[in-house]
């Protein structure tokens, strides 16, 4: 942004210009894009207001305390840790996360991510969300942890850790208290290419490297159900 631009007439004109696009968007294959613009100019309204505000625009699809909403594929988010949240709104916001072909999921919160205007708005955003307590995880993926085990403690362990805590050092997240369906679609998406494709998604490449070790989908529910036990008997 040029200097003597007053950053407030800036983000209105920007607003401005994203709900024109969206109001402009009448044909049928319109309206999704229409909608994730109008998320947008939502979130880029509220950032001048600060982290509470910006929120108000992210609980119609994550829930209102954060807690997730399966039917619209949005994560619960406040069991995970605040630097891995930053560093995927980062990833979402600069298109290295959801602009892979075929990622409509990630293409939808990608779409949120942009309405953000810069990193202090992300930063605002993920302390609001660090500020709301922890739910407790609820099983919804059916597998055998005994079986999921060996697969977690021989491969998974190492970089995520042998709670499912996650390793800030190594970049893994934690996984223990993620939703169960999250981990399943997420795995499967580093399989797809959706995710860790990107030449500058560093993170997401050496997570992609794993992607292939679990054979099948029972052994990947396996270990999901493996790390859902961690979090439900552990805390
Ligand atoms: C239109 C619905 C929608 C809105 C609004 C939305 N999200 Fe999302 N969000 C999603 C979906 C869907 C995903 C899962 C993407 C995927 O499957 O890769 C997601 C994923 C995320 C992730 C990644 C979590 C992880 O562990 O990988 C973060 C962080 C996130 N959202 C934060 C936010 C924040 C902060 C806001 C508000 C500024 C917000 N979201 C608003 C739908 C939404
Ligand atoms: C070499 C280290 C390494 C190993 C081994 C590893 N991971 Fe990961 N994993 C990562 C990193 C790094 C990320 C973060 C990627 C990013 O930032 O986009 C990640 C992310 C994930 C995510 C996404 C979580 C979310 O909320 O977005 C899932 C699910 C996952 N790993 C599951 C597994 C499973 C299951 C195994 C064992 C089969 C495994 N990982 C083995 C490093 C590893």
């Amino acid at each position: 942004m040029p200097q003597e631009i007053n950053p407030g007439l800036w983000l209105a004109f920007v607003v401005t210009l994203l709900s024109l696009a969206a109001c402009g968007g009448d044909a049928p294959g319109d309206s999704k894009a229409g909608a994730n613009q109008q998320q947008a100019a939502a979130v880029a309204a509220a950032a001048s207001r600060g982290g509470a505000a910006i929120w108000e625009s992210c609980a119609s699809c994550h829930g209102d305390q954060g807690q997730g909403l399966q039917s619209l594929n949005a994560p619960s988010l406040v069991n995970q840790d605040a630097w891995y949240l930053k560093r995927q709104l980062l990833n979402f916001k600069a298109g290295i996360r959801g602009a892979a072909d075929g990622d409509a999921q990630g293409a939808r919160m990608m779409a949120v991510a942009q309405g953000l205007p810069d990193e202090a708005a992300i930063d605002a955003v993920v302390d609001y969300i660090d500020t709301l307590p922890d739910v407790p995880p609820v099983t919804t993926v059916e597998g055998e942890p005994a079986k999921g085990r060996d697969y977690y403690d021989m491969v998974c362990g190492a970089c995520h850790g042998p709670g499912a805590r996650g390793n800030v050092l190594l970049n893994a997240p934690r996984l223990a208290g993620i939703d169960d369906w999250y981990l399943v679609a997420q795995y499967r998406n580093f399989g797809r290419g959706y995710r860790g494709s990107h030449s500058d998604d560093k993170y997401g490449k050496q997570m992609q490297m794993m992607s292939g070790v679990l054979p099948d989908d029972t052994v990947i529910n396996n270990v999901v159900a493996y790390i859902q036990a961690r979090a439900t008997g552990v805390e």
